[in-house]
């Protein structure tokens, strides 16, 4: 596996693949891997010829406070695990090499940015921003056919595929799966904020939605299924910080459901470590 720290590395890096015509695929990541990103990895092993995988904590999309400075660090143990899974070319550039000195663009999405985790009361739109910038930069530095990336970020995956299509980037987006521990816990590089107690209480953000699933395919309101959810949380303690449901495109509210997918989203803090996770409620067939 190669590895590149700089734009032009990349570019040489990159340009025999292109001259070939092989097919490229690139996950960004901002690093800590886990199964999460290993199961786009892998995905991307299988269907390009080429696979790119950047490494980059991205400071612009941490709010004031939050937890840049104590974010998982380990290239090492990422670079072994790429290796692994037989990556081709892993983009680590420095802080300086995306903003050097000057920089002045931010790409912003606007409307599916400003609700859920963008929240302006708690300038979340900003967070997207530093997304959508940074995203930006890397599909126009790595140039891939195919970028992957997480349902576990529903929003952040259908902000990025506003944002290609609006753009008109020359890429394909790929959304995959959620990848799970064994109680249903969402796989996250912050899960290892929690402690023993922690951990065994966060296990209730993937029951509520289970149980807004279960009463929808029941045939429950809206209203009736985000309750169910927010009684399994009650019943851990938790108070999410939201618990919504929302059209899974365009994260515009719903009232019932209405024959689209409907997602299903969460957010909430314990102890150390703020939390995400979500359902899509798929149309019933009858
Ligand atoms: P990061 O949190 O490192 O996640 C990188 C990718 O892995 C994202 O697309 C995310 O949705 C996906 N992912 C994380 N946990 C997952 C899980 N349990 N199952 C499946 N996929 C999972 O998301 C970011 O980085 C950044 O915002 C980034 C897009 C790299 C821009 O800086």
């Amino acid at each position: 596996m190669r590895i590149a720290r700089r734009k032009a590395g990349l570019r040489e890096a990159l340009e025999g693949a292109r001259r070939d015509g092989l097919r490229i695929g690139l996950v960004p990541t901002m690093g800590a891997l886990h199964e999460g990103h290993l199961s786009l990895v892998r995905e991307a092993r299988r269907s390009c010829g080429v696979v790119v995988v950047s490494l980059f904590v991205n400071p612009t999309q941490f709010g004031p406070g939050e937890d840049l400075e104590a974010y998982p660090r380990d290239e090492a143990r990422d670079a072994e695990l790429l290796e692994a899974e037989s990556v081709d070319l892993l983009y680590a550039p420095s802080r300086d090499e995306i903003y050097p000195p000057g920089f002045a663009t931010r790409v912003e999405v606007s409307g599916l940015t400003e609700v859920l985790c963008g929240d302006h009361s708690r300038r979340g739109h900003e967070h997207f921003r530093g997304v959508t910038t940074v995203v930006a930069k890397l599909l126009n530095s790595v140039g891939p056919d195919v970028a992957y990336f997480g349902q576990k970020d529903a929003q952040q995956a259908a902000v990025l595929r506003r944002m290609v299509a609006d753009l008109d980037f020359p890429v394909a987006i790929e959304t995959l799966a959620t990848v799970r521990e064994h109680d249903g816990l969402a796989m996250s590089s912050r899960n290892r904020y929690l402690d023993d107690g922690e951990r065994g209480r966060a296990a209730a953000l993937h029951r509520a939605l289970e149980a807004a699933s279960a009463s929808a395919a029941r045939g429950a309101t809206v209203e009736a299924a985000i309750d169910a959810a927010r009684s399994e949380l009650a019943a851990a303690g938790i108070e999410p910080e939201y618990l919504e449901a929302r059209d899974a495109e365009d994260m515009t509210p719903v009232e019932n459901f209405n024959g689209r997918p409907i997602l299903v989203a969460l957010a909430a803090r314990i102890g150390p470590a703020r939390l995400i996770d979500n359902v899509v409620i798929e149309p019933r067939r009858d």
